[in-house]
């Protein structure tokens, strides 16, 4: 009975795979708030041209920096497990696999990009890094990026978080980073933000305006994102080209996969090596995973929205709730974001990805069943994947069918237990679809661009 399936450091991937390079039509451009599409000339406030390069490019490989490869062997390439003793508590013919992005020092997969951005911004000759961290698993992951590089990192951390997860603000300070609560009173945007909504949990969309607004107004700062962007997600596509060579090691293809999706990182990551298979004919069902509280991809509608909460971004064409829309504080932090991905939304609007949304409840009971058969304890984010992929094993149950299923345990929970605590205290609820919230931020959809 084999549990593991390790590759040696010498196969992590030599390029990322640009699934821009197999989709059926080209992404949809960014575009100002005038209705024209704008060029790569307006990201260069805040981001390298090496780095603007890979957001536009349709190359279908991009080489992987000798310097990043050699960071990423600190702990990839990340074993694939198959979840023998998930499998059995289920009772189930179907084969369960997950990868297991927890194991880099950050606790998850963010690591993967945030090595890379650092080390382009380096080359830049960048001194400085701001960003937006929900979750914290992305400030933690720029910070230890910023420690190795020798670049300075402040974080923007949504509030409901900050007082969430205190320890994760200590581990960002252990690799040198400074961390603030967002909204804060040092930029315009948190300004304003507080002058309408004093008590303001903060959200992703708040905190990436505070980040970018920094980093366009210091010429020593660059901003980092952590997720939604063409190159984020191209750079966590080692995590799917490692995931199909341990599987072909034992013989195995998914039928389906499942990830966590908050910006469409992980699952971009995990999903589009796979899509490349699929666009060339392979049957592989890929299906992001969001909660019903912040429920971009099965509820909003796919159209140009701002990619923070002021409009300070250029407008993507994605899946959105409305930018000024702020999610439920459910403990899934990393997933409390309004839009997503536009590759992963004009994929999932053209059909060829799939998306389910799961109650936070449902999500804590499938961490528990995973903790207690796996033993490893999964971030309140990573717990949506096996959330689905339980449903689907327990529908192999009843069928018979025997599927082959792989999730990405997008990250641990050890800084989130006092979620698992509330949850033994009956003390989590359901959130009810925020219909009347996102109906409201809907409303606020740029005018120019409403019916594109
Ligand atoms: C553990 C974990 N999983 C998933 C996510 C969601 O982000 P993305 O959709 O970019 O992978 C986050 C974001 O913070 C995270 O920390």
């Amino acid at each position: 009975m084999r549990t593991k399936i390790l590759l040696e450091e010498s196969e992590i991937p030599t390029h990322w795979y640009n699934v821009v390079a197999d989709m059926p039509n080209p992404p949809a451009p960014p575009m100002g708030p005038d209705g024209k599409p704008v060029g790569p000339d307006a990201l260069q406030a805040i981001f390298p041209d090496n780095i603007i390069e890979q957001e536009i490019s349709a190359e279908r490989w991009i080489p992987i920096p000798e310097e990043v490869r050699n960071i990423l062997t600190l702990w990839r390439p990340s074993p694939l497990y198959r979840a023998h003793r998930l499998e059995q508590a289920l009772g189930t013919p179907a084969k369960i696999y997950y990868k297991n992005e927890s194991a880099s020092p950050a606790g998850s997969h963010k690591p993967n990009t945030a090595v890379a951005q650092a080390y382009y911004n380096k080359v830049a000759g960048i001194k400085r890094l701001s960003t937006e961290t929900g979750a914290g698993q992305w400030g933690c992951s720029l910070a230890l990026a910023g420690q190795l590089f020798g670049i300075d990192v402040r974080v923007y951390m949504v509030k409901v978080s900050y007082e969430q997860k205190p320890y994760r603000r200590s581990m960002m300070q252990t690799w040198g980073a400074e961390v603030y609560a967002s909204p804060t009173d040092m930029t315009e945007s948190g300004r304003k933000i507080l002058a309408e909504h004093p008590d303001s949990p903060g959200s992703l969309g708040i905190a990436i305006s505070e980040a970018a607004e920094e980093a366009a107004n210091r010429k020593d700062t660059n901003y980092s994102l952590g997720s939604v962007l063409n190159h984020v997600l191209l750079h966590q596509t080692v995590i799917g080209q490692e995931a199909k060579k341990q599987l072909a090691l034992v013989g195995d293809y998914p039928d389906e996969i499942y990830a966590p999706c908050g910006g469409g990182s992980n699952f971009g990551g995990i999903a589009f090596p796979f899509f490349a298979d699929k666009a060339a004919g392979k049957n592989v069902r890929l299906v992001a995973v969001e909660p019903t509280s912040c429920p971009t991809l099965t509820k909003g509608p796919y159209a140009y929205d701002y990619g923070d909460a002021i409009g300070l971004t250029p407008l993507l064409k994605m899946h959105t709730l409305g930018h000024d829309f702020v999610p439920p504080g459910i403990h899934a932090g990393g997933l409390r974001y309004h839009g997503d991905s536009p590759l992963v939304s004009q994929l999932h609007h053209e059909g060829l990805v799939d998306a389910v949304a799961i109650p936070q409840l449902e999500t804590f009971e499938a961490g528990v069943l995973f903790a207690s058969t796996e033993g490893i304890v999964p971030a309140p984010e990573s717990t949506h994947a096996i959330a689905a992929a339980v449903r689907s094993a327990r529908e192999c149950a009843k069928s018979g069918e025997p599927r082959t299923i792989l999730f990405n345990l997008s990250g641990h929970g050890h800084f989130d237990m006092s979620a698992y605590d509330r949850y033994f205290n009956n003390e989590l609820e359901d959130y009810e679809f925020p219909e009347e919230a996102i109906e409201e931020s809907l409303s606020h959809l740029p005018e120019v661009l409403r019916n594109s």
